[in-house]
């Protein structure tokens, strides 16, 4: 405990030393607090200062932006992106003007109902405008706190949140919440950076895990997302006199190398009409005469993998004239499909 103190204590020391001039730390207007912290959400202090001047002076009250038409809210807000952003700031506006007479909801239970609002922005205005014990974690404070106390937990999984949070609560000065919270947020931004942080002249340089064991880059951990590819996937599922059907090995590097499967047509996006496929069951697969072309499946199948989520329609051909090398349906048993293929066998068996 005596510990958390220190690093506290030494913390507010500095950024009263430190801090920069913003407009809205001159102040613990609720209304003000939260109009900054929606602003600053997805944007750099640099960026968002001047919206928050430019709302601030044409907004005085939380009435004022409440009454306001969101044409002129949304111009005001161009340029900040995200746009989801100025219609919640207006719907909280005029939530709390109609229902809380104007006046912000003290406690963070009742702050995380209003729109907009989650843990982050609940903790910043319970903590800076009415001084509750809440401690706030965004980008900043992960960063400090992995590097300062050595935590490699990915700070992108629910596991890592947790424990973040659970510390940064730990460490939160009770008596003053409000700066210890903009101090720690502020130290990040200013001294324990992303890049060439300064550690020769930080507060916490003889503490400071990452750089005694030299893994100032390796924290925080964020564990890359996989970018999961989308693909989509035609089956011509051949049905030969209700008897017999054609399949084909995959040979190609990838998923289900080896395996057994129908003729298949991989397009870029789902297929708007059967152009392609009817010019694949031509030249490809040598088919004269007539046919028909049904889809079997009224939505399409979705089937998830690590790395790929394929979207799959099975178009079942009836040919008039039987083509070479088909397999009876019953063969089909001894041959290894992928797990999507062989559920639609046995669905398309059972339906007929
Ligand atoms: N980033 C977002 N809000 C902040 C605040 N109040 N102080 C420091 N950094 C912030």
């Amino acid at each position: 405990m005596r510990e958390n103190l220190k690093f506290s204590n030494t913390l507010i020391m500095w950024y009263l030393n430190n801090q920069r001039d913003l407009p809205w730390r001159k102040s613990k207007n609720p209304y003000l607090i939260w109009l900054s912290e929606i602003i600053l959400q997805q944007t750099r202090i640099a960026q968002g200062t001047s919206y928050y001047e430019k709302f601030a002076d044409e907004f005085d009250t939380i009435f004022d932006l409440a009454e306001a038409d969101e044409k002129t809210i949304l111009k005001l807000w161009q340029g900040l992106g995200y746009y989801s952003r100025a219609r919640n700031l207006h719907s909280t506006a005029k939530i709390i003007s109609s229902q809380y007479n104007g006046q912000f909801p003290e406690s963070y239970a009742d702050l995380i109902k209003l729109k907009g609002i989650g843990d982050y922005t609940a903790s910043a205005i319970a903590s800076i405008a009415f001084d509750q014990p809440h401690a706030t974690v965004d980008g900043n404070v992960f960063r400090v706190l992995s590097r300062v106390f050595g935590i490699s937990t990915p700070i992108n999984e629910s596991k890592g949140i947790k424990e973040f949070k659970l510390l940064a609560q730990n460490l939160l000065d009770q008596n003053d919440p409000g700066t210890h919270n903009q101090a720690l947020m502020e130290f990040g931004a200013l001294v324990c950076t992303p890049k060439k942080p300064k550690c020769d002249t930080c507060i916490f340089n003889h503490t400071c895990f990452a750089l005694q064991e030299k893994s100032i880059d390796k924290l925080p951990v964020k564990l890359k997302k996989l970018k999961i590819k989308k693909r989509y996937f035609n089956y011509l599922v051949f049905d030969i006199s209700e008897e017999s059907t054609l399949i084909r090995q995959r040979t190609h590097k990838g998923i289900w190398q080896n395996l057994f499967e129908f003729p298949l047509h991989e397009s870029q996006e789902d297929l708007q009409d059967e152009t392609d496929l009817i010019k694949m069951i031509r030249t490809e697969l040598h088919i004269e005469g007539s046919f028909t072309l049904s889809k079997f499946n009224t939505a399409p199948v979705i089937h998830k993998l690590t790395h790929q989520t394929i979207s799959t329609w099975f178009w079942i051909v009836k040919p008039a004239q039987k083509p070479q090398n088909t397999i009876s349906w019953k063969a089909l048993e001894n041959f290894a499909l992928p797990v999507l293929l062989q559920n639609f066998v046995d669905k398309y068996q059972s339906s007929n």
